[in-house]
């Protein structure tokens, strides 16, 4: 069995690693489940003690258990009790005078007894701090469509020895109350120092002076990384790609196993873990390309406030200075002007971490913190290129001490919730918590928390993006292709890239979007199981691929679908949007194809009427993606079911190959062809595969000659109500092809529109396509180089020379557009080691026969 997929699968819940960290046996750490009247573990093995000890006056709370668990809950432990104050109340803790801490408080709003927590406004205030004030956890978790929401917070020494909690509920609204799930107080180093102002040569903040909120923190190129693997700050570190601006996402190549990370003296271990140091996102290879943007982030921000931004950087593919120089932009301020990591830190895997400090009024009105990389022309370095391994970003305790922004607006909810299946909630009239519900469940699925993320509702999309989902640690990497097509998101200025991770969908959330696999919504039916049109984050249209429990297209092809997918990206490929695993269910989630199956269009629609032009610029769309299946990445990639209904069609009519299901690697280098188990569809299946079992790319090469006689005679690949010799297309077509009356067998919808000479380079290519043995049958980059000359000759009557010269270009331009995630790495730097690319695309492909 595939072992990524493995990883995927069971990791999540599996990664019940042994907490390496017994900060809650050391004396002054505490983790508190609150309101539990015992002791507890949660599904990491953490324990939880119970908070009745460390309170003023329990006498005065009360306790209660959530109504129901929501899915999305990494564990009932602490999130299923509260504590519950309907005054103002606290905890006292004896801590070390001397030293930072964090503080972390954990909610999950839902109903507790007869509360519900959409009535709970409440602050939360430590020694002087305020943390939270006038906050709802239910809006905030419903505009960042989580479940539970996770406030961390770095909190300077407090002298006394003595750190008092206090949960202060709002006066501002009758029946208001407090709560709390969890809470975390745990000693840290200190991890700061000067920090200069952005915008300002001669001032600095002393950090080390100032309680802070965590706003971000990322791993930037590279995956989420729990607490539990952190490098003993317990911190998460989420994936970057959701705050990327516009298309310009660069790519991420992981650093190779060879690269030893060297923390020196300057760095501590705990500054940031190896998982952060051996990732990060820089630009692409094209150097003119580079200087023409700029590698950008966007945060969305509390106004008013300074913030702290820490910058990690670890070189791990150069090794000199100068070779790699650029300059920093916070807010379109320059940080940092000719910033060389080799020449700070003297050599490759050698991390460093630069901090800068930036206030951010409220003059222009924008909530927003910018963060920007730009190659330093000015110190003429060898390449044109950026590099970050790491962000986070700090908000600064004020002038009296408040560290509370206030409650993000929530989207109003696309679709009204009646018209949903609010299957969580049938049952109860409150209209809030469906919204809620709904919030959570059209949100993301399941694992980590969203840790003190702060983007407004409005920002939908790059919620439906980059939420917690798609931070699932899928794979290894998330290498991601500079030449991606960005797809639109409506008024968003954000794309909905996300890297090469493949996002992760509950159950419910399926449920939600195709009203509970309702029939209706079946778009297509195949060996596998059901697809339906559905719709995700409240409106965006997928197409929902439910496995078939019983469907002899199992397990594996589920998982090499998702492991072909997620990686390959291309105009002419279906996108993978993400993958559900729950309940025996196998699910994915596709782009919608809002015109369907090339055969719709053929013979098994009457009425459609595709034009020869159109049905040219489908082949050859497809025979782009197949080419890009077979050359596009570093092991050639069989499809083995190329057939018209895997060839799908967008709202444009642009073809998209999809399927993956059968999909494998070709042959190794000394391997000539592979030998497995014949599988694909009759009709389209190469002759010599299924009589040797021998399978190469060249099968697709048959299969797609199949579907180019669909197209130009509009009928099935197989029609067993016809004579004999006339069943199978394939074979009636050579023989006409023999017998020199191809032309006979035209679909005569289209014989006025062809061209004598379209038609006979098509045939011809068709033809050789079908040859009997693979050897004799055209590479699929020359299947596409005859289609598009044909497609030249229909267009341009007055003949091939002035084409000739055209075919030059086009050829050229085609092979440009044909760099891959793999070659864009290899090429970046000449000298890199090919090793971690050839790793990476080991993880991507199952090697193992089927
Ligand atoms: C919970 O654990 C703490 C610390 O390990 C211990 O002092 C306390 O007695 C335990 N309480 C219960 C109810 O088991
Ligand atoms: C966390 O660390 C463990 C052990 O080092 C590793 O097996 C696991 O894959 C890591 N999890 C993530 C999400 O990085
Ligand atoms: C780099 O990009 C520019 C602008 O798009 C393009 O003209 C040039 O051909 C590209 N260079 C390479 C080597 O691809
Ligand atoms: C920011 O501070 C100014 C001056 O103190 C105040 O007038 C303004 O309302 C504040 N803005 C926000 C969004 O809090
Ligand atoms: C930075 O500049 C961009 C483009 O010029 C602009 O859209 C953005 O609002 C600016 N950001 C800030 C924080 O000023
Ligand atoms: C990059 O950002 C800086 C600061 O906002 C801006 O001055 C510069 O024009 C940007 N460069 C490009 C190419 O967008
Ligand atoms: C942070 O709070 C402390 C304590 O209230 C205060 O002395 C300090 O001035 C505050 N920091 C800022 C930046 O105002
Ligand atoms: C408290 O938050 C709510 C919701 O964001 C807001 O409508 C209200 O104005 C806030 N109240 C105060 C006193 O700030
Ligand atoms: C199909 O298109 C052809 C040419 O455009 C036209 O003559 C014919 O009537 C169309 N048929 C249908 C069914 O629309
Ligand atoms: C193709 O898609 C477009 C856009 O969704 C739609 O308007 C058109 O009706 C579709 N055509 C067919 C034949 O389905
Ligand atoms: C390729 O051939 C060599 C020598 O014949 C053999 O040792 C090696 O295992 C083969 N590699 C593969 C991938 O089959």
């Amino acid at each position: 069995m595939n072992c990524d997929a493995n990883i995927f699968f069971w990791a999540i819940i599996c990664s019940c690693i042994i907490n390496r960290i017994h900060s809650a046996s050391s004396l002054e750490s505490y983790v508190l489940a609150c309101g539990a009247s015992s002791n507890a573990t949660d599904a990491n093995g953490r324990k939880w003690i119970s908070d009745t000890e460390f309170l003023n006056a329990p006498e005065k709370t009360t306790s209660a258990t959530a109504q129901s668990q929501d899915p999305s809950l990494p564990s009932p432990v602490p999130y299923m009790r509260a504590r519950i104050f309907h005054s103002k109340s606290s905890y006292k803790f004896s801590i070390s005078p001397v030293k930072r801490h964090w503080i972390r408080l954990h909610f999950y709003p839902s109903f507790y007894n007869s509360l519900n927590c959409f009535d709970s406004f409440f602050s939360v205030t430590v020694d002087g701090f305020t943390l939270l004030n006038n906050f709802s956890a239910s809006i905030t978790a419903q505009a960042l469509t989580q479940a539970y929401i996770l406030r961390e917070f770095t909190l300077i020494p407090i002298k006394s020895g003595a750190l008092s909690l206090t949960f202060i509920p709002s006066t501002n609204y009758d029946n208001s109350f407090a709560f709390v799930n969890g809470i975390e107080i745990i000693s840290m180093p200190e991890i700061f120092g000067v920090v200069p102002y952005v915008g300002f040569s001669d001032m600095s903040m002393d950090a080390e002076y100032y309680s802070m909120q965590t706003m971000y923190r990322l791993n930037v190129g590279g995956q989420f990384i729990p607490g539990t693997n952190d490098s003993g700050l317990l911190r998460t570190w989420y994936d970057d790609s959701p705050y990327i601006f516009g298309a310009a996402e660069g790519v991420s190549p992981k650093a190779s196993k060879k690269v030893r990370i060297e923390y020196p003296s300057s760095v501590p271990k705990y500054i940031a873990p190896v998982d952060v140091y051996t990732t990060a996102r820089m630009m692409g290879p094209n150097q003119t390309l580079n200087l023409n943007f700029n590698l950008t982030w966007v945060f969305q921000i509390d106004m008013n406030f300074t913030y702290l931004v820490r910058f990690h950087f670890c070189e791990y593919q150069l090794s000199k200075a100068n070779q790699r120089v650029f300059d920093i932009f916070i807010n379109n301020q320059t940080a940092y002007s000719g910033a060389d990591v080799i020449g700070w830190t003297g050599g490759k895997g050698v991390p460093v971490y630069k901090d800068f400090a930036i206030h951010v009024d409220d003059k222009s009105g924008d909530d927003q913190l910018w963060v920007a990389l730009h190659p330093d022309a000015t110190s003429q370095p060898e390449y044109y290129n950026a590099i970050l391994n790491g962000l986070e970003i700090f908000k600064v305790n004020d002038t009296k001490g408040n560290l509370a922004g206030i409650n993000p607006v929530p989207s109003p909810t696309p679709e009204s919730p009646e018209k949903r299946p609010a299957f969580s909630s049938k049952s109860n009239n409150h209209g809030q918590t469906v919204g809620i519900v709904l919030g959570t469940v059209a949100g993301f699925g399941l694992v980590v928390a969203g840790i003190s993320f702060f983007r407004y509702g409005r920002k939908k999309v790059v919620e439906g993006n980059g939420g917690r989902s798609s931070w699932l640690p899928l794979y290894g990497s998330s290498r991601s292709s500079g030449t991606k097509t960005s797809k639109s998101s409506g008024s968003s200025r954000y794309t909905s890239s996300g890297g090469g991770l493949c996002r992760y969908f509950s159950l419910p959330e399926i449920k939600l979007g195709t009203n509970n696999f309702d029939d209706s919504g079946v778009v297509g039916v195949g060996g596998f199981g059901k697809v339906y049109k559905g719709y995700i984050d409240g409106g965006t249209v997928v197409a929902i691929k439910r496995a078939n429990p019983s469907s002899e297209q199992g397990v594996h092809e589920f998982q090499t679908e998702i492991n072909l997918l997620s990686k390959l990206r291309h105009r002419h490929l279906v996108s993978l949007i993400g993958a559900c695993e729950e309940d025996n269910e196998m699910i994915l989630v596709y782009d919608y194809m809002a015109n369907g199956t090339l055969r719709e269009h053929l013979y098994k629609n009457s009425k459609s009427n595709l034009s020869w032009n159109q049905r040219l610029d489908i082949c050859i769309g497809s025979a782009r993606g197949l080419h890009y299946l077979h050359t596009g990445a570093k092991h050639t990639i069989i499809h083995r079911d190329v057939k018209s209904t895997n060839i799908l069609l967008d709202e444009n009519w642009v073809a998209k190959v999809s399927d993956f299901g059968l999909s494998r690697t070709g042959p190794t280098i000394n391997e000539t062809h592979v030998s497995t188990v014949v599988k694909g569809s009759f009709g389209y299946l190469d002759p010599e595969y299924f009589r040797r079992q021998k399978l190469t790319e060249k099968s697709d090469v048959y299969s797609f000659g199949v579907v180019l006689f669909e197209v130009l005679c509009n009928r099935p690949a197989l029609n067993p109500n016809l004579p004999k010799e006339q069943v199978s297309l394939a074979e009636w077509a050579i023989l006409n092809h023999q017998r020199g009356t191809l032309d006979a067998i035209i679909d005569p919808h289209i014989k006025g529109q062809i061209t004598l000479d379209c038609f006979k380079n098509f045939a011809e290519i068709a033809i050789k396509c079908l040859s009997d043995n693979g050897v004799h049958r055209p590479s699929m980059g020359s299947v596409l180089w005859n289609l598009e000359y044909s497609l030249q000759f229909q267009n341009n009557p007055d003949g091939p020379e002035r084409v000739a010269e055209q075919k030059a270009n086009e050829a050229y331009k085609m092979h440009t557009t044909l760099l891959t995630i793999e070659e864009e790495d290899d090429e970046l730097y000449e000298g890199q080691d090919e090793h971690s690319a050839n790793e990476v695309f080991s993880q991507i492909v199952n090697p193992q026969g089927r």
